[in-house]
């Protein structure tokens, strides 16, 4: 059993589990159970799940589909009550539907689709400490949020030109919050959530240099949502700004069922996989944040006030400050960097950074763009001072005991491809198929600094693969599970990095799984995995609660390979097809928020 410095979570490392493998796989000695599941009713006049007589109406007040960030946040007094907040990113419509050619049937299950997007609320309960979660039908916090919900644009560019269309002339409200991935809860209670896909959701004419930046194209979409509503096709007359609406970070209060969403445009607008918020010990608050697509950019905001004791005024720290990209500089000359991972001379890959301005006291910093386009359009305002190009960053999260910012760059195979950025010391392998972890300390580990040192704390992969360098800090690779494509990121109260991944069954064989990372002392470096997630899963949460002896992953699109009629996952409830359901269970897979305990 490893147990890091300060972790109250002893566990013997679990062996790594074949992609087939349909199962939830725990540590000897721990149990799960899932706390809700797609489908689950949030409200007293919300009917039970049926898989085969699924409505809009019913998805409304149903837990969503595709959970992602997942908090859960103990109420102050007994610890016996409490709130779960759960992004709901995107759907899997092959294995929701049985497969219909009936028009109207495929218009009703794009509308539970928008149903099932968004992010829930819903209320736990528990008899004491460490014991497992009920979560309450009709609690007075539950709360859907899907892709109708009316949001509030604040910062610079609320109101701007490029944000009105026919339906909100005014450019200060929008509907609907699609594609939110990971996300962050914030000092003071809230939860930020980042609207990453978007792009796939419209049809637009993808001519223009910004369309073109952001994956935008003249294609059918996705889901085919442009059938049933306007928005969905930027090129029809008055909806020309309408995906302008989409990939921000946006801000929920899950203490106020009643509150408005906000969308903070002063934070950016990219494929934003999440938020997560620092406070320095002068009261600067920071936010991270990366762009997820493959050469994007890693950014940070600041907050121009600093952090107050009344929680109403935190409630608009995010929506005035200035916001910067990052640029990081090797150390070493580069031919000791040979985009196979090889380390370099000086025994790690390392340098310095600094943090490039776009918007700074409220003006752009940017040639010949304004502070609304700025912030509109960041991806080309971060092209334009000459950012570093990223292995696709995903969550990116300070350590609450150091101020160390961990950065998951999932995997980028495009590195070095013909007409691609090749290596540089931040970015080391070519054809990066299992990404790395960067590591960032602050200067004078100040929120608000504007250079940075960093160096890589794990370059993942399976160290038993002889074709795939990898560097786990040094530590011995003998010793360490395999882990490949870090995604979301999570500390427990001793300070030891979490890392959930995305994508293990298709580079490494295994199914995707949580992983604990010491990062202090003789144990810095040393991967142990704690869970893996059932068949073509995504592990995402996760939310570490060691002190309790609790542990919660989001388990996303299991069996996302199968179809409704050849499911390959039966992930939670694992009723085979032909037997008896019990009441509530269903034959196919489910997104499920799951919690895991001791035995
Ligand atoms: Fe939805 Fe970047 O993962
Ligand atoms: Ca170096
Ligand atoms: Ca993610
Ligand atoms: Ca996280």
């Amino acid at each position: 059993p490893g147990q890091g410095a300060g972790s109250r979570l002893p566990f013997a490392t679990i062996t790594p589990v074949d992609k087939t493998v349909d199962a939830f796989t725990v540590p000897a000695g721990y149990t799960w159970s899932p706390i809700i599941r797609w489908g689950d009713p949030l409200f007293a006049d919300a009917p039970a799940f049926d898989l085969q007589r699924q409505t809009p109406a019913a998805q409304k007040r149903q837990f969503g589909y595709n959970n992602d960030y997942t908090d859960i946040i103990v109420d102050q007094g007994s610890g016996r009550t409490g709130i779960l907040v759960c992004n709901q990113e995107y759907v899997n419509p092959g294995i929701m539907f049985p497969a219909t050619t009936d028009p109207a049937q495929q218009a009703r299950n794009r509308a539970i689709a928008r149903a099932a997007h968004g992010m829930s609320v819903v209320e736990l309960r528990r008899r004491r400490k460490g014991q497992p979660w009920t979560y309450t039908v009709g609690g007075r916090r539950n709360r859907r949020i899907d892709a109708d919900t009316t949001f509030a644009f604040d910062g610079p560019a609320a109101g701007s030109a490029l944000l009105r269309t026919v339906e909100h002339r005014d450019g200060r409200t929008t509907r609907g919050t699609i594609g939110n991935c990971s996300g962050g809860t914030t000092p003071w209670g809230t939860v930020l959530s980042g609207e990453e896909n978007f792009n796939g959701y419209f049809r637009t004419p993808g001519t223009s240099t910004e369309d073109k930046r952001y994956g935008l194209a003249d294609k059918p979409s996705t889901y085919g949502w442009e059938a049933d509503e306007k928005r969905w096709d930027t090129r029809n007359p008055g909806y020309e700004n309408a995906s302008n609406h989409f990939g921000w970070i946006v801000e929920i209060d899950p203490q106020n069922p009643g509150s408005r969403p906000v969308k903070h445009t002063a934070m950016g607008r990219f494929k934003h996989e999440g938020a997560n918020v620092r406070v320095d010990d002068r009261g600067r608050v920071v936010a991270y944040m990366g762009d997820d697509e493959r050469f994007d950019y890693l950014y940070k905001f600041v907050s121009r006030r600093t952090i107050s004791r009344n929680r109403a005024e935190n409630l608009g720290l995010l929506s005035d400050g200035d916001l910067f990209v990052a640029k990081f500089r090797g150390d070493s000359p580069a031919p000791q960097i040979d985009g196979s991972g090889t380390l370099p001379a000086d025994g790690q890959f390392d340098g310095t950074g600094m943090w490039l301005p776009l918007v700074l006291h409220g003006r752009s910093m940017v040639d010949g763009m304004s502070v609304d386009e700025v912030l509109v359009h960041t991806r080309l305002a971060a092209d334009k001072v000459g950012a570093t190009k990223m292995d696709r960053c995903e969550d990116v999260q300070p350590n609450p005991l150091t101020g160390r910012v961990y950065v998951a760059c999932t995997n980028n195979t495009d590195r070095g491809k013909a007409g691609k950025a090749g290596p540089d010391e931040a970015n080391p392998r070519n054809a990066n198929k299992d990404g790395h972890i960067v590591e960032i300390s602050e200067s004078r580990n100040r929120a608000d600094a504007t250079t940075f040192t960093w160096n890589l704390l794990l370059v993942c992969g399976d160290p038993a693969d002889p074709t795939t360098q990898t560097y786990f800090a040094g530590f011995p690779k003998d010793k360490v599970s395999p882990i490949s494509c870090p995604d979301n990121v999570a500390f427990d109260s001793g300070g030891n990095l979490w890392i959930s991944t995305d994508g293990a069954p298709s580079t490494i064989g295994y199914n995707d799984g949580l992983f604990k990372v010491a990062l202090g002392g003789r144990e810095r470096g040393r991967v142990q995995q704690f869970l893996s997630v059932p068949t073509e899963a995504e592990t995402c949460g996760p939310v570490i609660h060691d002190r309790e002896g609790m542990v919660y992953v989001a388990v996303q699109h299991p069996g996302e390979e199968g179809s409704f009629a050849d499911q390959h996952s039966f992930f939670p409830d694992y009723v085979r097809p032909g037997t008896t359901p019990r009441r509530g269970q269903v034959a196919a897979p489910r997104p499920s928020v799951v919690q895991v305990y001791r035995r």
